[in-house]
């Protein structure tokens, strides 16, 4: 039997599977402190508005009705707090992410908004929970950094609740004739520059504005999300194919 590829990715660099997630860590380590005020800066603030969609998506109760969401590889809590503000009493929110950093400020920032969130520090592609936790699991700009996406589908299909709800914000690829050189002109030149003003680390958003142009084309991550068991897949473009919102439901 012939082993299976690897290598992966890191941005447009070729590495060792097993090595990617460590660099990965290294990325969001140095970024933490500055994640959300960059996030900001690089987006113009649009960051915010393909946030507010995806909560729509997720749709959480406005009652007292049980409803569980795990936010996975959700960082600074951007995410989970936004549907902490429209949710009601019966949702419970956890966020699950690798890095230490990057949740110590989600832990800083839901003390000071009075959310009771749950941070747990979690692997994608090994979550610490029993099947059919969840009525919802989301993963906002996340799934581009882990290692095995297969897996991590894998995982999150595991842990939703039959009737459970995938959604997925993740940049896409821009097709608009003209937008597109726009975009990579700002993509690998104003974001690393603004990388440099603000954290003093220009790798780490070449990394990151990279890693967008490595993520499989919206249709081929759609059969992605499909292969892992998912149904009624679908994708929503946005902003002009910049990012997009990928569904898909545990039937
Ligand atoms: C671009 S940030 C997105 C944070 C947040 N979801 C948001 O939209 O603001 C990517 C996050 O993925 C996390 N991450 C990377 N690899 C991961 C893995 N294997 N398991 C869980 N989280 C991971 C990083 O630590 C980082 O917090």
């Amino acid at each position: 039997m012939t082993e299976p590829p690897r290598d992966t990715h890191f941005g447009f660099r070729t590495v060792d599977l097993d090595a990617k997630q460590g660099m990965v860590d290294d990325v969001f380590r140095s970024v933490a402190r500055r994640y959300d005020l960059m996030n900001d800066l690089m987006s113009g603030g649009l960051h915010r508005a393909w946030k507010d969609a995806l909560v729509t998506a997720v749709n959480p109760p406005k009652n007292q009705r049980a409803f569980t969401l795990l936010d996975l590889a959700g960082g600074t809590g951007d995410v989970a707090l936004r549907v902490a503000e429209k949710a009601g009493a019966g949702t419970r929110i956890t966020v699950a992410d690798i890095n230490t950093e990057m949740l110590a400020v989600g832990r800083e920032r839901a003390a000071k908004a009075h959310h009771a969130i749950e941070f747990i520090e979690a692997n994608a592609e090994a979550l610490p929970f029993p099947d059919r936790s969840f009525d919802a699991v989301t993963i906002a700009f996340g799934i581009r950094n882990v290692p095995r996406i297969e897996t991590a589908l894998g995982e999150i299909f595991r842990v939703l609740k039959t009737g459970g709800h995938f959604l997925c914000l993740e940049f896409s690829s821009v097709d608009i004739p003209g937008l597109d050189r726009l975009y990579d002109l700002y993509s690998f030149n104003v974001i690393p520059a603004i990388g440099r003003a603000v954290i003093g680390d220009a790798e780490a958003y070449r990394y990151l504005v990279e890693s967008i142009r490595k993520f499989p084309k919206p249709a081929a991550f759609a059969d992605m999300i499909r292969a892992a068991g998912f149904r009624r897949v679908s994708h929503t473009p946005m902003s002009g194919g910049v990012v997009a919102l990928h569904s898909g439901w545990r039937l």
